[in-house]
């Protein structure tokens, strides 16, 4: 069963609900006040002829009815007839007798009652006794008595009130007013049902075309909330589901299309050395290296070449692991100012060897710790510094470590005076494989994994890597790091 079908259903029978409770309270109403399951019965029909008049009309007409049966001639008596009129003005009723087509007595208050015309006819068997009559704009309810004056002529007794236009007009209008309460209560049922099926099912059969959709792998639409109720909240949770999808699905597919890069990539970078090996060993196969020199050539080529490979290998490897978060990191606090020391003393050797100069800037008293991994961060720093040694070609090598504490973190620069970067390059030499010179040669050697690897472990800290260059002066490589414990007052 349909929605829709559901909520018309509950709206009508809340509705035949409402109307037979309210009905079986009336009934009860009218139980408990007259105590008559018949009343109950010719409620309706004799509700209007069986109006009870009050005690006093009653006791008047009572009498009136008597002397006509018994005394006929005494109703001809205007001063009997004025005593009885004058009990009825307490109660507002006021007296009428009428004798063949004539008045005999008519009350001085009932003006607007004139001829006998309107009053209705004689009859014998005194059935309808009890009615309601119009004189022009003005209602009157009556309680009648026919019967036989000495002379045979008609005669009959109105006790007779003024009444609310409202009352008659209610009696014949009742019954359309019933037909127009109940046509209102069904079109109030259908508006209320289009209403809220509307504010209900409408957006429940675009959340199910938005479904079909995603069952079809499209992706590429929006779920708009129209109101802020359940449904509505329904829908945007299910935006926010689509959006995750998508994004989840362009991300994979990102990953594939960089999946392929990468091996792509691998496989150039492999076959080149493995190309090379072959050559060097076809050579010596073929004689070709016919002294013990170039066989000491030869070898030592095959045996930088396959170093190369195994160096490939390893930054290959220990940048999918990184790549598929599948190191293991121990941080610890570190004081950068120390590390910084220990890792220019350790390499001093080989900065000396190069003929580089090394300066250091720092405010000795900063002593603030960071959290890093040692290892890790030593590989960053390594890589950073190969770079810079590998493309510094002037007299007056100088690479400088400088450190500058911010408020949420501590910034570390790594400087040297060497060719600096294209600035066409600048954007991607921290992407896979990236080689600013192009050159995939072994001149400069390297795969362009260094700052590759080096970003991924400082995102792993939680910090930044960005570079600074320009050309024939030099390159900064930026990064940050998080502090272990922020000190007071810096
Ligand atoms: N200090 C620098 N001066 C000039 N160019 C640089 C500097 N650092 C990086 N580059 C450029 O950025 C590129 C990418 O550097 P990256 O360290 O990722 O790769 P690589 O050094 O070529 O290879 P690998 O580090 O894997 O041996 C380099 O090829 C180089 O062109
Ligand atoms: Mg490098």
């Amino acid at each position: 069963m349909s929605i829709r079908l559901r909520m018309l259903l509950s709206y009508t029978a809340m509705l035949v609900v409402t109307i037979g409770l309210f009905i079986i309270s009336g009934l009860l109403m009218i139980l408990a006040i007259t105590g008559d399951m018949g009343s109950i019965k010719h409620l309706f029909a004799n509700h209007y002829s069986h109006k009870p008049i009050t005690a006093q009309e009653e006791s008047v007409f009572l009498d009136l009815k008597y002397l006509a049966l018994k005394q006929p001639e005494q109703l001809l008596d205007e001063d009997t007839l004025k005593a009885y009129d004058e009990q009825l003005k307490d109660v507002s009723s006021a007296l009428i007798i009428r004798k063949g087509d004539s008045f005999v007595y008519k009350t001085d208050k009932l003006k607007s009652i004139h001829g006998v015309k309107n009053l209705p006819k004689f009859e014998p068997s005194n059935i309808h006794i009890r009615d309601t009559i119009s004189y022009g704009k003005y209602y009157f309810s009556y309680v009648k008595f026919d019967f036989y004056f000495n002379d045979k002529d008609l005669g009959s007794i109105f006790v007779i009130k003024k009444v609310s236009p409202y009352v008659a007009l209610s009696k014949n209008l009742f019954p359309i007013l019933i037909g127009v309460l109940l046509i209102l209560l069904i079109v109030t049922n259908g508006i209320l049902n289009f209403l809220v099926t509307r504010s209900i099912v409408t957006p429940l059969s675009a959340l199910k075309l938005a479904t079909q959709k995603i069952r079809d792998g499209n992706l590429n639409f929006k779920v708009t909330a129209r109101s802020n109720d359940e449904i509505g909240q329904l829908s945007v949770a299910y935006e926010e589901m689509r959006q995750r999808l998508k994004e989840s699905i362009d991300l994979q597919l990102k990953y594939e299309e960089n999946r392929k890069e990468l091996i792509s990539n691998i496989s150039h970078d492999l076959r080149t050395p493995i190309t090379a090996i072959k050559g060097y060993v076809e050579g010596i196969k073929d004689g070709v290296a016919d002294s013990p020199q170039k066989m000491d050539s030869y070898l030592s080529t095959i045996y930088n070449r396959a170093t190369d490979m195994d160096a490939l290998i390893d930054d290959l490897f220990l940048f999918s692991k990184l790549d598929l978060k599948k190191i293991q990191f121990n941080f610890e606090e570190i004081d950068m100012v120390r590390y910084i020391n220990y890792f220019i003393e350790e390499l001093s050797w080989e900065f000396e060897e190069q003929g580089i100069e090394v300066r250091f800037h720092i405010n000795e008293n900063n002593h603030e710790l960071v959290i890093a991994d040692r290892e890790k961060l030593k590989r960053v720093f390594v890589n950073i510094i190969q770079n810079s040694i590998k493309h510094m070609k002037s007299h007056e090598k100088i690479i400088e470590f400088s450190i500058e504490n911010t408020n949420e973190f501590i910034k570390i620069e790594i400087r040297d005076n060497g060719n600096g970067i294209e600035p066409t390059s600048i954007p991607h030499i921290f992407d896979r494989f990236y080689r600013a010179d192009n050159a995939r040669n072994a001149l400069t050697g390297g795969s362009g994994l260094g700052l590759a690897i080096s970003k991924q472990i400082i995102h792993e800290h939680g910090g930044d890597i960005w570079v600074e260059s320009e050309l024939r002066k030099g390159t900064s490589i930026f990064f940050t790091l998080q502090y272990a414990k922020k000190s007071e007052g810096s």
